[in-house]
């Protein structure tokens, strides 16, 4: 394949467009990371992701994918056996409980139709029921990438309340930090998972936990196995400005950088930006007539919109012919959805002319693939955008 000019359109929900100004941090001069310079820069970077999850408690990062800070969460507060709540709103759901079975926990895996986000009212009924307390953990993902659906935490932490649970609140914000409301101390959340690539607008590789008090005290008697993940070696050294191993130094200047460039925008602004950038897609997808998957629109995802194919269709031909044609990557369906669906990634770095110019790749490909849609959806989005 020869030289495609112009840039790509990254619009899959992850990993996202990552911007100049992180680029450019990525690409300094890697340094001693026992030195002082280092330990300023992670002080700063502890600090700074305070901020971003919301919460005074301690964060800690892995050179990990997300997958690792998933792990990291189960085995710092759960011991072997025991039972945790955890709900199939998709993909991502789906791969959380394989994770936790191989650990050799218990999982209480309510049943979903990969088009809702988690029931707070199936939490409380579950959690009441839970008469001996044998459920130590539910663990919810916010933002289920898979389907484009938001669960409503507040709403969760509620219902733990009302049924009067000890259980902890795990939660995934992989793709919902930095783009989608969070907040960790205010929702009573233990542990909050989080990773790079998504909102924080750079390259996979590093993995995130917030930790409460209550998180902390669990980990103290947690019995399953750990030493990578371990949060005790990790917070014996952060204060100092260290890591007990080699962090990936130069991801934590690319850190530094998207931490700011978040700060600076201000994170309601960012929240609002993405949320008005969900509504313009779905603007557009129900001009083309086209269905999205999330059936909840008290749960419809700002990070990413999920359209429904209609079934003569293959959504992985269509993308594919997007791709050649366009130069935009769409995401793909994952697990069940494969060939029915395709995501449009709408968060991270991004703004109106770059939702319009994925929106104009859509709109063509859907042309070119004949399948049947009104045209109009670029145009209602413009509309949307430009106020009219
Ligand atoms: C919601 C969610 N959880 C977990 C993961 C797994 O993260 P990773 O692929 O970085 O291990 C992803 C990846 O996209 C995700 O979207």
């Amino acid at each position: 394949m020869g030289y495609k000019s112009g840039r790509h359109f990254l619009q899959i929900p992850g990993p996202t467009n990552v911007p100049d100004r992180v680029l450019r941090a990525l690409s300094r001069t890697t340094i001693d990371h026992r030195g002082p310079e280092f330990a300023q820069l992670a002080r700063e970077l502890l600090q700074g992701l305070q901020q971003v999850f919301k919460t005074t408690g301690t964060v800690v990062i892995y050179p990990s994918s997300g997958t690792g800070a998933w792990e990291a969460a189960l085995v710092n507060t759960l011991s072997p056996g025991d039972k945790v709540l955890m709900f199939e709103t998709g993909h991502f759901a789906t791969l959380w409980r394989s994770l936790a079975l191989k650990l050799g926990l218990v999982v209480d895996f309510i049943p979903g139709d990969w088009r809702h986000g988690v029931d707070p009212a199936a939490v409380e009924e579950n959690l009441a029921a839970d008469k001996d307390g044998k459920i130590k953990a539910v663990a919810v993902v916010h933002n289920e990438t898979s389907t484009g659906a938001t669960s409503r935490l507040h709403d969760i932490r509620k219902a733990i309340d009302r049924a009067g649970h000890p259980a902890l609140f795990l939660v995934d914000t992989i793709s919902s930090l930095g783009s989608i409301d969070f907040r960790h101390d205010e929702w009573g959340v233990d542990v909050s998972v989080g990773c790079s690539q998504k909102g924080l607008m750079l390259p996979p590789g590093l993995g995130l936990n917030a930790i409460s008090r209550k998180a902390w005290e669990a980990s103290r008697s947690a019995g399953l196995p750990r030493s990578y993940w371990d949060w005790e070696t990790m917070t014996r050294d952060n204060p100092s400005g260290y890591f007990p191993y080699t962090p990936a130094t130069n991801l934590l200047y690319g850190l530094q950088e998207s931490l700011r460039m978040l700060l600076e925008e201000g994170l309601e602004h960012v929240f609002n930006r993405h949320s008005r950038h969900a509504e313009a897609t779905r603007r557009a997808v129900w001009a083309w007539g086209l269905d999205i998957l999330c059936l909840n629109p008290e749960e419809y995802s700002s990070s990413l919109t999920t359209v429904v194919v209609p079934e003569e269709h293959d959504a992985d031909a269509l993308r594919r012919l997007i791709l050649e044609k366009f130069d935009l990557s769409l995401g793909t369906g994952l697990g069940k959805l494969k060939g029915r669906v395709f995501r449009i990634g709408h968060l991270g770095d991004f703004n109106d002319l770059m939702l319009a110019g994925t929106l104009c790749g859509v709109e063509m490909g859907l042309a070119l693939a004949d399948v049947s849609f009104s045209k109009g959806g670029v145009a209602a989005a413009l509309d949307f955008l430009s106020g009219r």
